[in-house]
């Protein structure tokens, strides 16, 4: 009895010990120190990764759904959620289809597209822009925004040239690290596309590019590295397109070497949707996230196939835990373990960001006899003619679209804004199926109105602006150009609204009408904001991203016959000549420049200086100049910096953007801008040296109003040539 009891009270004993040892275990365990935010994040990343196991990890590197990745609940790793952007965020699909997922809860603001956003050449507006995303990826509980998107606008034909930043690398970069470093203080990591080289959509999947390095450098990389090495983005998609024989989305040289070994990027490469093609290539050619294919996610590249070529050693682990360290790094560094912010949706400051970017990004191609803006107490009868008019854009375009929480289409926008002071008809005018008695009913319109409000363009039909598909041509369509030449003899007051995302031809019709206004994409603000430039309570300010060239032949691609490419392959003969760059070059007129965009008021500029400094970090030379408005209207000017290398021992384009600042003064105001130039603004990428070389030499410094206006100039000299990475 007695031993028996004390066999009791000894079991009683250990188990009470074991249970006091198993809780300290507990306790310590409680708050893992990955889970501590106060810890360095790579000793986080570090201490996680050592307690994952090698299908944990191996489940970080693809999807398992459309948009997301698995959960590992065994220690706290959410469903990470990724959501197209880059207008906002997009209604949710799926899980497995890209069918939308009927929900009610997935609605988002709707801003202006890319191109847009890039036509207000102002950074700071972008940088909004990205804050409001970011608060309402946090409310959708989205983690990873799929955007910007920043190719280059090769040929005015890319179906996808609306959702990027136009024709040249220095805009598109300050325009894409406003925007990343506003998403990303939200804790919402951005992902940069599409790396790189992917500037058509014909044939997007397949199509290999051949370019040269120094165009691929000075060209088609720069908002990547500016996005990398500025904004520290934490994702960049691979594009579809093959680059020199390589898939995008596993392209050593790409990804490995230049995104990772050069631009030292830390976070993840995720694939587009469907872009990876092999396991091997995908393990070892620098992919860590592969999202998309229509097969069971088991049988995703960098899934069961690379476990298996992992525990056969025919592939090293070490390829494995970088994949996933890279992963669990930008899932730290973005907070998804210590609990985000709770974001907001619709509020009134995105509302207000929307129609600010859309309002700015307005571009005034030509204004006679100061057509614009109409004054409400002259005219009492208007006719606004244009399927664009009451076509809502926002949910248009396939990735990029948005179920928007409401759109203001431009009719209802005027509407809104003449308040019945003025007798307002609508006609549609062209439209897909539009007959000759709708053409004679709006002709009839304009000819017994005061003044026209022709609203045309484009639209995110097939062929036009819409991912998969490239324009066929750079017309308008549906006999807009006829329609518009009779609608002018009737009524010479006519003003033509231009809604699209790419460069269209007007040939036919511009010399007789007064006014052109560019309105892009608007958002779902757009009407609001086209009513308040059209009547003068908002002075127009956007420049154009890219040139309008008279014709498609006149456009570098086009002009060599190097679009869209022969047996699978198309040649950028054009080299460094994209855009202005090109028209300038060869001297070519072009419809309106890079740069272009008029104002309601008038901008005088004077009294350049320009100062030197000797630094090799920072600036080399500060343009210091005054621009004044000399108008009676308060306006926004952006006053744009170009160099032109005099004498170089390689082959330079007749100007590049270096700098810009956009100003706004009130009438009888001056302001004395300030542009610093670091040796970055005179180099060229020398492909023999590896390097960006800035000659030793005489450049022009021109100071202007768009690529052709320019208003002063002035030269400096380099004492001394340098080569930098
Ligand atoms: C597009 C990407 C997009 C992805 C997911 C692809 O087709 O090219 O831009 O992010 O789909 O929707």
């Amino acid at each position: 009895m007695k031993s028996a009891s004390f066999l009791a009270r000894s079991l009683r004993l250990v188990t009470a010990i074991l249970i006091v040892t198993s809780a300290t275990a507990y306790a310590d365990e409680a708050r893992p120190l990955y889970l501590d935010s106060s810890q360095p994040i790579e000793k986080r990343v570090e201490d996680l990764l050592s307690r994952l196991t090698l299908e944990e990890k191996n489940s970080l590197l693809h999807g398992d759904s459309k948009f997301t990745t698995a959960a590992i609940p065994r220690l706290n790793i959410p469903r990470r959620w990724m959501s197209d952007g880059p207008h906002g965020v997009r209604e949710d699909v799926g899980p497995d289809t890209w069918d939308p997922a009927d929900r009610t809860d997935d609605f988002a603001t709707c801003m202006p597209c890319g191109i847009a956003l890039a036509a207000t050449w102002n950074p700071d507006v972008a940088l909004a822009e990205g804050v409001a995303v970011g608060e309402e990826a946090l409310a959708r509980g989205k983690h990873i925004m799929l955007g910007p998107a920043v190719n280059i606008m090769r040929t005015p034909l890319c179906g996808r040239n609306f959702e990027y930043f136009g024709e040249d690398p220095f805009l598109a970069s300050r325009i894409a690290v406003g925007y990343i470093r506003g998403e990303q203080s939200q804790n919402v990591a951005s992902c940069i596309k599409h790396f790189a080289a992917n500037n058509q959509e014909a044939d997007r999947n397949a199509i290999n590019v051949e370019v040269d390095e120094r165009a691929l450098r000075e060209i088609y990389l720069p908002a990547f590295k500016a996005a990398v090495q500025e904004a520290g983005v934490w994702a960049v998609m691979g594009a579809y397109n093959k680059l020199r024989g390589d898939y995008c989305c596993h392209n050593d040289y790409l990804l490995n070497k230049i995104l990772k070994d050069e631009y030292g990027f830390q976070g993840i490469v995720i694939s587009d949707w469907g872009g990876a093609h092999d396991t091997r290539a995908a393990a070892l050619g620098g992919l860590d996230l592969e999202m998309g294919t229509e097969k069971p996610y088991d049988e995703f590249f960098l899934a069961g196939s690379f476990r298996e070529a992992l525990q056969k050693g025919e592939l090293p682990m070490s390829l494995l835990d970088d994949k996933a360290r890279r992963n669990l790094r930008v899932m730290i560094a973005t907070h998804v373990l210590d609990g985000r912010q709770p974001g907001s949706l619709n509020t009134k400051e995105h509302q207000a960001a929307s129609r600010r970017v859309a309002e700015e990004a307005m571009v005034l191609l030509k204004n006679k006899r100061d057509a614009l803006p109409l004054d409400l107490f002259r005219i009492q009868s208007l006719a606004v003619i244009g399927d664009n008019a009451t076509r809502l854009q926002a949910h248009g375009g396939q990735s990029s679209e948005i179920k928007a929480f409401y759109e203001i289409a431009p009719l209802e926008g005027i509407l809104r804004r003449v308040g019945g002071r003025v007798n307002v008809s609508y006609s549609v005018g062209y439209g897909k199926d539009v007959g000759d008695d709708a053409i004679a009913r709006a002709i009839q319109a304009a000819a017994t109105a005061d003044a026209v409000l022709f609203i045309g363009g484009l639209n995110h039909d097939r062929n036009f602006d819409t991912e998969g598909f490239d324009r066929r041509n750079m017309k308008l369509p549906y006999g807009q150009d006829e329609l518009i030449q009779r609608v002018v003899e009737v009524n010479p007051r006519t003003i033509v609204v231009l809604v699209g995302g790419s460069p269209m031809e007007m040939g036919q019709w511009i010399d007789r009408v007064p006014a052109v206004l560019m309105a892009w994409y608007g958002g779902m603000e757009s009407g609001n904001a086209l009513a308040r430039v059209l009547f003068g309570d908002v002075n127009p300010s956007g420049k154009l991203p890219c040139t309008f060239p008279k014709r498609l032949a006149d456009s570098p691609a086009h002009a060599l016959g190097a679009y869209p490419g022969t047996n699978g392959v198309v040649r950028y003969e054009e080299g460094l000549l994209v855009g202005y760059r090109w028209f300038d070059t060869k001297d070519i007129e072009p419809l309106f420049p890079f740069g272009h965009g008029l104002s309601y008021t008038r901008f005088n500029y004077s009294n350049l200086k320009l100062v030197q400094g000797a630094s090799t970090n920072g600036p080399v030379l500060t343009a210091e100049f005054d621009v004044a408005n000399t108008g009676t209207r308060a306006g926004g000017e952006v006053a744009q910096l170009y160099v032109h290398d005099t004498q170089s021992s390689l082959p330079r384009p007749a100007r590049e953007l270096k700098g810009f600042q956009k100003v706004f003064l009130k009438p009888g105001e001056k302001q004395t801008v300030s542009i610093p130039l670091d040796l970055s603004a005179f180099a060229f990428y020398d492909p023999d040296k590896h390097g960006w070389v800035a000659e030793a030499g005489e450049f022009a410094i021109l100071i202007g109003s768009s690529s052709r206006d320019v208003r002063l100039s002035g030269t400096f000299a380099l004492a001394q040539t340098t080569c930098g990475k």
